[in-house]
């Protein structure tokens, strides 16, 4: 299998998010179904690349079921015609599956399900809703903040690198097909 990023067009990338954005936790009126077509628009680029990541193939149950182990927070957009959901992102998910060693320290905690709406990326959403989930973590006392992302994706790699994570150790879940690299930041 090759993992090979399709080469897409970039769009001009602005500073500063758009200001009719704000971050706010999920609530039960949200709906799951617009939650994971989201989720699927934004891991499609992995999924083009001969990826298979859970968040871009899961169904509204699964998404329901991960949003409630942990602490959901939405980004969301706010039109005349009302709320739009343009960005997620989880912390502190509890998984059934087993998780990779640093993640069983006390001092860790760590995210998942974080996505941005790819018609709106580039535009600091995405550092919105990181700076959320490290502020949650600071304020639950952890000492670092951990992520697993896909190995083969070596410009999200990249991204963290850029805002303070470092490689920690590999990693297998059982439903993905590739090999995660577990990723932490020093809060
Ligand atoms: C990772 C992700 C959530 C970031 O969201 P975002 O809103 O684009 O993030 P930001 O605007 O804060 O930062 C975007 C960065 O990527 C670049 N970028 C992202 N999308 C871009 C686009 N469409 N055009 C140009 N640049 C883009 C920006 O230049 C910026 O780079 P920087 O590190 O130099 O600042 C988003 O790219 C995404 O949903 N990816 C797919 C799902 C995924 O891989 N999730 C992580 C799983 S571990």
């Amino acid at each position: 299998m090759s993992f090979v990023r399709p080469v897409v067009a970039r769009k001009p990338v602005a500073i500063e998010p758009a200001s009719d954005i704000v971050v706010r936790q999920l609530v039960p009126t949200d709906s799951m179904e617009e939650l994971t077509a989201l989720l699927h628009r934004a891991y499609r680029a992995q999924v083009e690349m001969g990826l298979q990541p859970l968040a871009g193939r899961q169904d509204a149950a699964t998404t329901r079921k991960r949003t409630s182990s942990g602490e959901c927070y939405v980004a969301v957009q706010r039109t005349a015609a009302g709320e739009k959901l343009v960005g997620t992102i989880l912390f502190h998910e509890v998984e059934d599956a087993k998780g990779p060693p640093w993640f069983q320290q006390k001092h860790v905690d760590s995210f998942s399900q974080f996505a941005v709406d790819p018609e709106i990326q580039g535009k600091g959403i995405g550092q919105l809703l990181l700076d959320t989930v490290e502020r949650r973590a600071r304020e639950c006392g952890a000492a670092e903040m951990a992520l697993s992302m896909a190995e083969p994706d070596a410009a999200l790699m990249k991204y963290y690198i850029r805002r303070g994570y470092r490689f920690i150790e590999h990693w297998q879940w059982p439903y993905t097909n590739y090999r995660s690299a577990i990723l932490s930041k020093t809060l």
